[in-house]
């Protein structure tokens, strides 16, 4: 979408695949869903780095609403646990220099049963617009059908159909939003993972061509930081989606995260390639010996490449990265190679002639860049 915004890929914290809809608050005190959540994850995102790293958005999503909207139609939070109520949760987010995300459902409902937009998305859209609401994740649960949308509600088109079930144009939904979701919900899981990688991989043809600044696809959290991805499945997620210049919204415990998981996260070398100001979505080069071959263009002439492992027994492999495997050959004379993940590594000036040897761990990438 051409509205000047997200010129590089969101990036930010959402609340649902590491906290969902719990809204039990005497059972899980820590980590229900309510203002006391969204409070300190704003005080940590600034003191503990996140905020300089990029970390900007700070997002809610769905299970955050009354069951009922008010006696003039508005929407408002649940008394109980957002007693507060949202503007006064956005302000707080505000005074720390961050921005505030919130979510909505085109539908009658959202998907967790709460009051949807449907009938009311001019008044939503100004309840959120005076609660000072900077993002909004627009969902597509029980809508029905694309052919029920009437004219003038184009605008309203971010997330509608967002399963595999249906064909997108891509393209057009680029018109209407900043970024859209493409595939399942992503999972703490390393199928997960490998599942939204190869859907990417596979719709490349489609998605990579309707990306670039103020239009991005997104394939859902960064999982990175939880319980169900190894240190090098985390390394292949980071890397990844930085590849596919895809938003990079945490779903994780920012008050419990490791000092490694942190380092990966605020990786800036990484960052730089997922924000690089090209905005080219990166793309799959090949697959072969169970090795997977990306890159991603990126601005004044330069590449980031992957390899991933996708083995998942035995040890760490081998991988001979050919330099006409690359964009055009990659047509430098000699390109200086940096080692970004799993480890910061300086190889140094590579001659066209050179091939270059890279042992990769199981289900673990090796990024490159190389100017
Ligand atoms: C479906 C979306 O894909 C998820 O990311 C999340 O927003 C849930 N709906 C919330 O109900």
């Amino acid at each position: 979408l051409r509205n000047g915004l997200a010129l590089t890929p969101p990036m930010g914290w959402l609340h649902w695949q590491r906290f969902l809809c719990q809204t039990d608050c005497t059972k899980y005190p820590s980590s229900c869903i309510n203002e006391q959540l969204f409070m300190q994850m704003a005080d940590i995102m600034v003191s503990n780095g996140w905020l300089k790293a990029g970390y900007k958005y700070l997002c809610i999503d769905d299970c955050w609403l009354a069951p009922q909207r008010d006696k003039d139609n508005r929407l408002q939070a649940d008394p109980t646990r957002f007693p507060g109520g949202i503007k006064k949760l956005a302000d707080y987010v505000h005074a720390r220099g961050l921005l505030f995300g919130i979510y909505q459902d085109v539908g009658k409902q959202t998907c967790a049963g709460y009051p949807g937009s449907q009938n009311f998305y001019e008044l939503d859209a100004q309840t959120f617009a005076e609660w000072g609401v900077d993002l909004l994740k627009f969902d597509g649960c029980n809508y029905g059908t694309l052919v029920q949308l009437e004219d003038g509600e184009t605008t309203l088109r971010c997330i509608i159909c967002p399963y595999t079930s249906c064909i997108v144009n891509y393209t057009e939904v680029a018109e209407y939003c900043n970024s859209w979701r493409n595939f399942d919900d992503i999972q703490d899981s390393w199928t997960s993972v490998k599942l939204t990688m190869d859907f990417t991989a596979a719709l490349q043809n489609q998605l990579v061509p309707a990306a670039g600044p103020g239009a991005w696809n997104d394939p859902d959290m960064l999982v990175i930081g939880n319980f169900g991805l190894s240190w090098d499945q985390q390394v292949t997620q980071m890397a990844l989606w930085a590849i596919m210049a895809a938003p990079l919204l945490m779903s994780n415990d920012l008050r419990d995260i490791s000092p490694k998981s942190t380092a990966l996260l605020q990786n800036q070398e990484v960052i730089a390639i997922n924000q690089d100001p090209l905005g080219k979505q990166g793309y799959k080069l090949l697959k072969v010996d169970n090795f997977e071959l990306w890159e991603k263009p990126l601005a004044g002439g330069s590449l980031a490449v992957s390899v991933t492992n996708r083995e998942e027994i035995g040890g760490p492999r081998y991988f001979t990265l050919v330099r006409a495997m690359l964009w055009k050959g990659l047509a430098c004379d000699s390109c200086y190679v940096t080692q970004l993940l799993p480890t910061h590594h300086e190889y140094g000036y590579l001659n066209s002639s050179d091939d270059m040897s890279l042992l990769v761990n199981p289900s673990g990438t090796v990024l490159l860049k190389l100017v």
